[in-house]
């Protein structure tokens, strides 16, 4: 047994700020953005929060997977940006949806997030636990960000995707993840430190730090490698895919990891352009987009891989099984 894809669904700010905008907030430029990033535009949190944007990309996926919420035993929220420390984003939106069936936890992988759910919810649903998950990825990254610091500013966006999984004979062939904690600080945002009455500090808020040079090289290393992996483990090639969708970082990241496996980069869809980067959200949102256009197709096959804080890395390959 394994699980299939039977649903999906997203959400976004409807605020976005384009590269211009930015000029007027730090010292940058269109031009600076566009080359090294490839991103145009991004959409930021006012109104909305990280559990309310999982709540409606939720709702949509459970509309499109054509399923009651009753029937959902396990959900599983990707975020390392949720709005409070517990209750976790996962029982906001069990609650928000009327999911009273299911156990619902937070899963903290950074941009693998949504791969490191589908392989969990893999995992219980092989072994026979549940057959039914709602899996998502949802950040408001943009409350984390230095908006004084031109090097991370200008790379992320806010957003949430969703997908109801259920427990199927095709679908999900195979996975590969890991993480390599050694390297844990090369992209790292930390909380306030502990202050009580021992140690009494001033609380000073954490941003996202990230020596980019050094993600950069790590993504276009191991995403490749993870890939061809997966791929000889479940004794496939390249040939057999026809679609790469990947964690929406940077599209020059993409590109090299295009150029290393030798495929054409018509088979990596991609929307970091109007959104930046969403981290654990940007693979299913992505998915949804593919999905709900007909870019995919039944009996396509399919791998999501991800990549980030940790440092985590993590692949999935799927057959496509909606019609
Ligand atoms: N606008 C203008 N200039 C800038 C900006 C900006 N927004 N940001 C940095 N610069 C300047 C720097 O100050 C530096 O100036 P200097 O030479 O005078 O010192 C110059 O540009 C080059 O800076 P680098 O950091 O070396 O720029 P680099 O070519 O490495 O590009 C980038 C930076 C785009 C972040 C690149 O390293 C990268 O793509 N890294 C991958 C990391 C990534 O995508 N992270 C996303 C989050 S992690 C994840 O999702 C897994």
């Amino acid at each position: 047994m394994t699980l299939e894809i039977i649903g999906t669904g997203k959400c976004l700010p409807k605020a976005a700020i384009n590269n211009q905008f930015l000029e007027t907030v730090v010292d940058t430029s269109d031009e600076w953005i566009s080359s090294r990033t490839g991103i145009h535009k991004r959409h930021l949190a006012s109104k909305e929060t990280t559990a309310s944007m999982a709540v409606e990309a939720a709702k949509q996926a459970i509309e499109n997977a054509n399923i009651n919420a009753e029937d959902i035993e396990l959900i599983i929220t990707a975020t390392i940006s949720p709005d409070y420390a517990f209750p976790s984003t996962a029982c906001m939106v069990q609650q928000a949806v009327g999911a009273v069936n299911a156990v619902s936890m937070d899963l903290s992988a950074a941009c693998s997030g949504f791969i490191f759910a589908i392989n969990t919810a893999y995992a219980y649903i092989r072994a026979g636990i549940y057959k039914t998950a709602l899996l998502i990825g949802t950040e408001t990254l943009s409350r984390h960000i230095d908006w004084a610091d031109r090097s991370t500013c200008v790379l992320f966006g806010d957003g949430a995707g969703a997908a109801v999984v259920k427990s199927s004979k095709r679908g999900l062939i195979g996975l590969e993840q890991g993480s390599d904690g050694q390297k844990g600080m090369v992209l790292n945002c930390r909380y306030p430190e502990v202050s009580n009455p021992l140690n009494q500090r001033v609380a000073v808020p954490g941003y996202v730090q990230m020596e980019g040079q050094e993600v950069f090289k790590f993504a276009v290393k191991k995403v490749p490698e993870c890939i061809d992996a997966l791929l000889e483990k479940e004794h496939m090639t390249h040939a057999d895919i026809s679609w790469y969708l990947l964690h929406q970082a940077n599209i020059r990241i993409i590109q090299s990891i295009a150029k290393r496996l030798r495929e054409p980069l018509e088979k990596f869809p991609s929307n970091l352009e109007q959104y930046g980067n969403t981290s654990a959200a940007s693979i299913p949102i992505l998915l949804d987009e593919v999905h709900r256009s007909g870019q995919i197709k039944k009996g396509d096959k399919l791998i999501m891989a991800g990549f980030g804080g940790g440092l985590t890395w993590g692949a999935c390959l799927l057959e496509w099984t909606i019609d």
